[in-house]
């Protein structure tokens, strides 16, 4: 999923954030397909809960296979028609196969490369195109990135993984030169972090649920509100201030 405040909004504030309108963009492939099966029943029972719990902003899930190029492009689209542009862009779906270097499957690898690294970078280049468009001047790009993406873990089945996610803190800090070097004053912006308690494992060990369930229950984990927080900090920031990165581990994880 991949976050999108559209723009309803003019500038930027932590309640401005919890206010907007955003796009959550779903969907999911296995390695190697390119049709996107995954409904947007849960998602669309989320946004009526927040609806019915009185939150100021308005959840619109939108069904989007992020490893089809075709279907960005057709999302990004309808958020023009449907709500003018994207002025902040959170780059958040992510997922690790069990592939290692020596054995893995290609489609595994292809499937990292194309949510991880792809994905995200066509959703910022789109991203970005809206604010120019629309002369925001004040957007932000977050790329939720993983500690992952700035040291090796002595463990085969994330290596790869791994690499995809070296490769976003070189996109996030690429991003940042050009966007400067263009003008403007949007804001390029990746955040790390350790272990964090959400399907991520037992999609990784998809067929191993009980060494999933022990990644999480080995230390007290980061929880998803815990991400949320840094990335309101990140964006509540005065408009002079741009992070880099933010790393975050939880406190007993080792490296
Ligand atoms: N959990 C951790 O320990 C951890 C640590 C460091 C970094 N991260 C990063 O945090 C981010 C979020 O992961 P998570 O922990 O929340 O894992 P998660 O619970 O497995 O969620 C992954 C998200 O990515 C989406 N996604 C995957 N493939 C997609 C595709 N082809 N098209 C559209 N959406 C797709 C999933 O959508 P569906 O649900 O529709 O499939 C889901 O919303 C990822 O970038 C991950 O690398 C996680």
């Amino acid at each position: 999923m991949t976050f999108l405040s559209c723009a309803s909004c003019e500038s930027f504030s932590v309640s401005a954030w919890i206010s907007f309108s955003f796009v959550s963009l779903t969907g999911k492939n296995l390695p190697g397909e390119r049709v996107c099966d995954r409904d947007v029943f849960a998602w669309t029972k989320l946004a009526a809960e927040c609806q019915s719990a009185g939150y100021s902003g308005t959840l619109i899930p939108y069904k989007c296979d992020l490893s089809c190029e075709e279907d960005i492009l057709s999302m990004f689209s309808a958020i023009k028609t449907l709500h003018q542009g994207v002025d902040v862009c959170i780059n958040n779906a992510g997922l690790a196969h069990n592939e290692p270097l020596l054995s893995g499957k290609t489609d595994g690898w292809r499937n990292m490369i194309d949510v991880n690294v792809l994905a995200l970078s066509i959703c910022t280049r789109e991203a970005y195109q809206s604010m120019k468009e629309r002369n925001v001047d004040d957007g932000h790009i977050i790329n939720i990135n993983s500690m992952g993406g700035h040291r090796m873990v002595p463990s085969a089945d994330e290596h790869f993984y791994c690499a995809t996610k070296y490769a976003v803190t070189a996109l996030t800090e690429g991003l940042r030169q050009e966007l400067r070097e263009a003008k403007t004053h949007i804001r390029a912006t990746c955040i790390s972090p350790g272990i964090v308690e959400t399907e991520f494992a037992f999609r990784h060990h998809n067929s191993d649920p009980e060494k999933a369930a022990a990644v999480y229950e080995s230390i007290k984990c980061l929880k998803a509100q815990d991400i949320a927080s840094a990335v309101t900090y990140v964006l509540g920031t005065p408009p002079h201030v741009q992070i880099g990165d933010v790393q975050m581990r939880p406190v007993e994880q080792v490296s």
